[in-house]
């Protein structure tokens, strides 16, 4: 199934309409999605694009050919937002953009392992390199993996699930999703929230999905213009509670009552464009069920 781009209007009503010079970054190219709403949206946009999942090269080619200058690829992390620009010898930027969520291709190739529906290899690495499900999920000590199934899994039956795993592993290593998801199943009586959970769970850990996500915005406010604007749109409370806190530090005035005594707080130099996440509409829900857990939010640069 085709990737469809979540939240797609709502992230494009935060891009400036007209025809300003500017550059935006899109932190999660995946299939273009975004990346081509916002080139086609103005044409004097410049947009740069990161990646790290070698399998998109081939849109990102597409794009260089349709855009050319205007479009520059970078396959790496968007963690090396600061250093990667720097070497294109940018230091500002007008939007930056992430929709952190993985993709459907992702999902829909089973042979990368991030599925629980479909049989393949427990891999799961969006990069092709590095610690893989399979060295997870046979390597790592009973503790640290249950502790990975709790805090990144929020899953309850965490300690009997590490257990069930450690055990198994005794006998064989797990080489697959199936041979996995019987593990849960059998522990959980056949509780596909826990299987979700777990997959979940392992799939922060292998991609270092907050260490990444937490690196990048801090990196990102510092390279935005005036007026620029920082949006992510994230898919669970984990990555969409780190980047509230993190909006608040850098946009929310604290309200003071007459009783408090007065700080010498500054103003902050950011404002929150969405007060509230914004979240997709039931009918992009109906159309797209993967869309459904998907929040929005948004500061710009005063
Ligand atoms: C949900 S998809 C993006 C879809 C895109 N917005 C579209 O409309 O087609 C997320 C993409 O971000 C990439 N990605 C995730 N984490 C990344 C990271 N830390 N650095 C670079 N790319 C990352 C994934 O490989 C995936 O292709």
């Amino acid at each position: 199934m085709e990737h469809i781009p979540v939240l797609l209007n709502e992230v494009l009503s935060f891009i400036p309409d007209g025809n300003e010079k500017l550059t935006i970054v899109d932190c999660t190219f995946g299939a273009g999605g975004y990346s081509r709403a916002i080139l086609e949206k103005n044409p004097n946009i410049s947009l740069i694009a990161f990646d790290r999942d070698p399998y998109v090269q081939k849109t990102a080619d597409q794009f260089k050919k349709e855009f050319g200058n205007r479009f520059t690829f970078i396959a790496k992390p968007f963690s090396t937002l600061k250093e990667s620009l720097n070497k294109l010898k940018i230091s500002n930027v007008d939007g930056i953009i992430a929709d952190i969520g993985i993709s459907s291709m992702h999902i829909d190739h089973a042979e990368r392992g991030f599925s629980y529906q479909n049989d393949g290899p427990l891999d799961m690495r969006m990069s092709q390199d590095g610690t893989s499900a399979k060295d997870i999920v046979n390597l790592m000590g009973e503790e640290d993996l249950r502790n990975i199934i709790k805090n990144y899994g929020e899953e309850k039956a965490a300690k009997g699930i590490a257990r069930k795993i450690a055990e198994y592993r005794l006998t064989k290593e797990i080489e697959t999703t199936t041979e996995l998801r019987k593990i849960i199943d059998e522990h959980t009586n056949n509780n596909v929230k826990s299987v979700m959970r777990v997959f979940q769970a392992i799939r922060i850990a292998v991609n270092d999905e907050l260490g990444e996500l937490n690196a990048t915005l801090q990196q990102a406010v510092e390279l935005l213009n005036p007026k620029g604007i920082l949006g992510i749109v994230s898919f669970h409370s984990l990555e969409d509670r780190m980047v509230k806190q993190f909006m608040n530090d850098v946009a929310k005035e604290k309200s003071f009552s007459r009783y408090q005594p007065e700080t010498d707080e500054k103003p902050k130099d950011f404002t929150l464009l969405t007060t509230k996440a914004v979240k997709p509409s039931k009918k992009e829900i109906e159309y797209n069920q993967r869309a459904r857990s998907a929040r929005l939010r948004v500061i710009r640069r005063k």
